[in-house]
């Protein structure tokens, strides 16, 4: 074994986070980090807001590993690649993965810089980090229900608004047509992004329990009136993760 991956299973974490566009901030005073260059397993991120290290953090006196970027399968890399993350976790001894992206609402009633906790997800890349295994994965709790719980009932506590919903993955990288948004809105999708689906499906391949959470950063295709932008995506991200912190803060402090 490595000297690096060594380092990461020395940091006996059980709780890993994946961090999604913008949300960089939620990372609080690493202890120890390790850029994703020194695991060869690792692919290269190449998108803006997306920074590329594992960070050791003390949340509520629980050791929680942060990944700090991801790559995605419109940057041109395989189902594989996009999860390699996840394994290098698994390996590492993480028990229990927490997914987060920035994502475009579906739901009306949704406004950006709320929170969404995902309840199901619609895989609509077509494509599966599981393509070649023949592995008939059940995905009935793909997102525990005892986590959703944790959380819902943590949010109400502290007075975040807590949305639930079905998140939508796309291929991308375009945003969706105003017809799209139609669509995805008819299919029972609350929320719409191009990441996490791989991630989750990888993880509960592996026996992880999974929460996933979408940052509304602005509203999708054609249900508002101003048109799309990374950078809108980014800054709402910076100003709703203040609140993730304080969500994941009082989750961890009772789990
Ligand atoms: N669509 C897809 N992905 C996104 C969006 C969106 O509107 N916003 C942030 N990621």
């Amino acid at each position: 074994m490595t000297k690096t991956r060594q380092q990461l299973r020395n940091w006996q974490a059980e709780i890993a986070i994946i961090l999604g566009s913008g949300l960089n901030s939620i990372v609080q005073q690493p202890i120890e980090s390790i850029d994703y260059t020194e695991f060869s397993e690792l692919p290269r991120a190449r998108v803006p807001g997306h920074a590329g290290k594992f960070s050791l953090c003390d949340v509520s006196g629980k050791s929680v590993i942060f990944a700090q970027g991801r790559v995605h399968l419109y940057e041109g890399y395989s189902p594989a690649e996009v999860t390699a993350n996840v394994r290098t976790l698994a390996d590492a001894g993480i028990m229990k993965l927490i997914v987060t992206n920035a994502a475009g609402g579906l739901n009306v009633r949704f406004r950006p810089g709320e929170w969404m906790i995902i309840s199901d997800h619609l895989n609509l890349t077509g494509t599966s980090p599981l393509i070649g295994s023949a592995q008939f994965l059940d995905l009935s709790n793909a997102y525990s229900p005892r986590l959703q719980r944790a959380f819902r009932d943590a949010a109400h506590q502290i007075g975040i608004v807590l949305r639930q919903g079905v998140y939508a993955a796309m291929m991308g990288p375009q945003y969706e047509t105003a017809a799209e948004v139609r669509m995805l809105q008819k299919l029972g999708a609350n929320a719409v992004g191009m990441s996490t689906v791989p991630e989750v499906i990888q993880a509960r391949a592996l026996g992880m329990e999974v929460a996933g959470f979408s940052c509304i950063a602005n509203l999708a295709t054609g249900l508002s009136s101003t048109t799309l932008s990374h950078e809108e995506v980014l800054e709402t991200g910076r100003n709703a993760a203040a609140d993730f912190s304080r969500l994941l803060s009082e989750v961890l402090r009772q789990l």
